[in-house]
């Protein structure tokens, strides 16, 4: 089997051919940082129904998934086929079979804590200027759907550091890992930050922190990162956190302090109607309505009532994403 050679900072944990420092990884296996075309036995792969219906699967030879459209037999319908296929289910529906990404893996990883959603975490990339090659602290791992997406981010080169108290939440988060293919650009610490630190020293272009008591570990965030400098994140639900995260950030000589909150608004495209008014002139001569009614069949002209126009438009949600958290970034200079 072909491979590429990479070399890595730890010793795998799922075993996959390490030898004399160096991990093989087959050029025909998926991960969540480079796109392969065809599904293949152990891929994990996110079967869509809707928007708002996903879930992912391990794709096994001989297995099946159930769906409220009948089932889905691995072996017949998923394996060799092309990621982003049309597949039909055993009761006449069908779904489409996506390669996964970690937007997709947000949306539909198990959860064993809150987790940060792709809003936030977009900001978070952007504003810690994370690239191809960065060194990044983290904690904590959670249910690592940031962890996804720094990785992504900072791959090939770069390496995550991340720290989760909770031995259980820390294995799980390895092993997920090591089924996508990331976890040679991983290294997960079972360990408090609070009172440990990343156990890492000087290596960091970036930290990231999101734990219920964040200002207990900045300064360790500040021996973390690199001598010359580099940025720091924080997220909190609380005004309260925030005040005396900043508080913290300013006593370790962070500089250029801002908390900001993101709040997405979601449009739907929608067919709005209205009715026009009467002018006392007549509508034979409307051009709106009359012109546009012969057109769109899509759009059901034919049921416009007489006196109304219809036109396309995009509506917020009646319900909008709420407060997530706020993000306190900073950046810590040559001193
Ligand atoms: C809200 S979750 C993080 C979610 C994560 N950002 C994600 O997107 O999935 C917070 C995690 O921090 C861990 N944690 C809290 N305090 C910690 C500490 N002092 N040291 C290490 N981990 C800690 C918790 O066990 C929990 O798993």
């Amino acid at each position: 089997m072909s491979c590429d050679i990479i070399s890595v900072r730890s010793e795998s944990t799922c075993g996959v051919g390490v030898e004399f420092g160096y991990r093989c990884i087959p050029f025909s296996e998926m991960s969540f940082v480079e796109y392969r075309d065809v599904i293949q036995n152990g891929d994990t792969a996110i079967i869509f129904l809707g928007h708002d219906s996903m879930f992912a699967i391990k794709v096994q030879q001989g297995g099946s998934t159930q769906t409220k459209y009948g089932a889905i037999k691995h072996s017949a319908d998923l394996i060799g086929k092309k990621y982003g296929s049309k597949v039909t289910c055993s009761k006449g529906g069908w779904v489409y079979i996506l390669h996964p990404t970690p937007e997709l893996w947000t949306v539909t990883l198990p959860h064993r804590t809150q987790i940060l959603y792709s809003t936030d975490i977009s900001m978070i990339i952007m504003m810690l200027e994370l690239k191809p090659g960065s060194i990044v602290c983290e904690s904590g791992t959670g249910s690592g759907s940031l962890s996804h997406a720094i990785i992504r981010t900072i791959a090939p080169t770069g390496q995550l550091y991340t720290v989760e108290f909770h031995k259980q939440r820390a294995e799980k988060a390895e092993e997920e890992f090591c089924d996508h293919k990331i976890d040679h650009l991983v290294t997960v610490k079972n360990q408090d930050v609070c009172k440990e630190g990343f156990g890492v020293v000087n290596i960091a272009d970036a930290v990231f922190l999101d734990i219920p008591s964040p200002w207990e570990a900045v300064k360790y965030a500040k021996s973390a990162l690199k001598t010359e400098g580099g940025r720091i994140c924080s997220f909190s639900p609380c005004i309260e956190q925030v005040q005396r995260t900043c508080l913290a950030m300013t006593e370790q000589g962070f500089m250029d302090i801002h908390t900001f909150e993101i709040l997405l608004r979601v449009y739907d495209v929608r067919t709005v109607s209205l009715q026009l008014p009467d002018l006392g002139v007549g509508d034979t001569n409307n051009q709106d309505t009359v012109a546009d009614k012969n057109q769109s069949k899509e759009d059901s002209w034919s049921d416009l009532q007489p006196g109304t126009t219809q036109f396309k438009s995009g509506a917020p949600l009646r319900e909008m994403a709420g407060h997530t958290g706020y993000l306190t970034f900073a950046t810590k200079y040559l001193s």
